[in-house]
């Protein structure tokens, strides 16, 4: 398959372009193209084959359901159902944005997309140029992370092209994503709603729409099976052995430096995840800085790419600081450690 790559700018949207696009998605093709979290790779949610060819692109395990993109809430009956008071206050709050829904689905949606559960995971991503594809599309639009299977997620063009040229028909190059982490996923098919997987919508900014909200206790008990089939897989993983460290500061900074040493001396390539605080205590080659300690959005956004170079500069052992779990924090530690394979180490 030969891959087409677009531009558009967000600011300045060619309509021309986005209607050509949406035809295609609409006809079965497989599009990628930016959200305001990372890259999806977008078929068109109605058509089964096309579903398949998501699964094919990326190498997803077919368990693994996707989610439906939409651009207008009054489309949201046609394939939720049960939507209840808290949902929907939910979503007058955070919709368009990076939260995602869980609720029992209607017959519309084909099996492949739910991994044979009867519930479905839908959101309105309020980036311009993805909201505008699924409006010139005319269909819901099924759309996963737009990276191989496994891999860090795309917050850039270059990270879909490295993972799916000649993989889809089209790839939409909009620029860095801003939030740079996939949405939250809730799910609010029970009495009180549940976090499967955190993002850029908290759970603080969630209790203060509707009050209680449970974390899916595989978040927190690693040993436990997840109630979102995506989140028990090896994920968002560099290819080098990461291993994140905890505790004081200094301590950590010493320990890296420490290890940093004896793998250079043993002959492997080593990176280092630092802040902007700590990137000038630390002794290493390949520093790679994330953001300002406190910035957490800024974090976000730079840990994919962060990862990614780590890759492009063929690192063995990379080593990381743990971050603050404060408001997005959540969100990054969650990631971190999945690309660790939850190796923590606290000194
Ligand atoms: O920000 C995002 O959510 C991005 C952009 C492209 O919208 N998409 C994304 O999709 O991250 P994906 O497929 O990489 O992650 C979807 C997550 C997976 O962990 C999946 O298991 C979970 O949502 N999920 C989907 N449908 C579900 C369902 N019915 N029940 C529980 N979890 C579900
Ligand atoms: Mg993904």
């Amino acid at each position: 398959m030969n891959t087409v790559i677009y531009k558009l700018n967000e600011t300045n949207i060619d309509m021309d372009l986005i209607k050509k696009i949406g035809l295609v998605l609409r006809e079965g093709g497989l599009v990628a193209f930016p959200t305001e979290t990372v890259y999806g790779i977008g078929a068109n949610a109605l058509n089964g084959e096309a579903i398949l060819n998501i699964y094919k692109a990326k190498g997803r395990p077919s368990d693994n359901p996707l989610i439906v993109h939409i651009d207008d809430i009054n489309h949201l009956s046609k394939y939720a159902k049960e939507i209840n008071e808290d949902a929907k206050k939910l979503m007058n709050e955070f919709w368009p944005g990076p939260l995602t829904l869980i609720f029992k689905k209607t017959k519309l949606i084909p099996d492949t997309i739910s991994g044979g559960l009867d519930t479905v995971a839908i959101r309105i991503p309020s980036n311009k140029i993805a909201r505008y594809i699924i409006k010139e599309a005319k269909v819901p639009i099924a759309a996963p992370s737009a990276n191989i299977s496994g891999r860090p997620s795309p917050t850039a063009a270059k990270h879909v092209i490295e993972d799916l040229y000649n993989k889809v028909d089209i790839i939409v190059d909009g620029g860095n994503t801003n939030i740079g982490l996939e949405s939250t996923v809730l799910d609010v098919t029970d009495a009180i709603p549940v976090i499967l997987r955190p993002g850029g919508v908290t759970k603080s900014m969630i209790e203060k729409v509707i009050g209680k909200v449970n974390i899916d206790d595989s978040l927190i008990n690693k040993e436990l099976v997840p109630k979102s089939p995506g989140m028990k897989y090896k994920h968002y993983a560099p290819k080098g052995s990461l291993i994140v460290v905890s505790g004081d500061e200094e301590k950590v900074v010493n320990k890296i430096n420490e290890w940093v040493k004896e793998k250079e001396k043993e002959g492997y390539s080593v990176g280092v995840i630092a802040t902007t605080e700590t990137s000038k205590h630390y002794k290493c080659k390949n520093i790679e800085i994330i953001g300002d300690k406190h910035n957490h959005n800024q974090i976000a956004a730079n840990l994919f790419n962060v990862l990614r170079k780590m890759d492009e500069n063929n690192i063995d052992y990379i080593y990381s600081q743990a971050f603050s779990e404060e408001d997005i924090g959540m969100a990054i530690m969650n990631r971190l450690m999945k690309a660790a394979g939850n190796k923590k180490i606290t000194i």
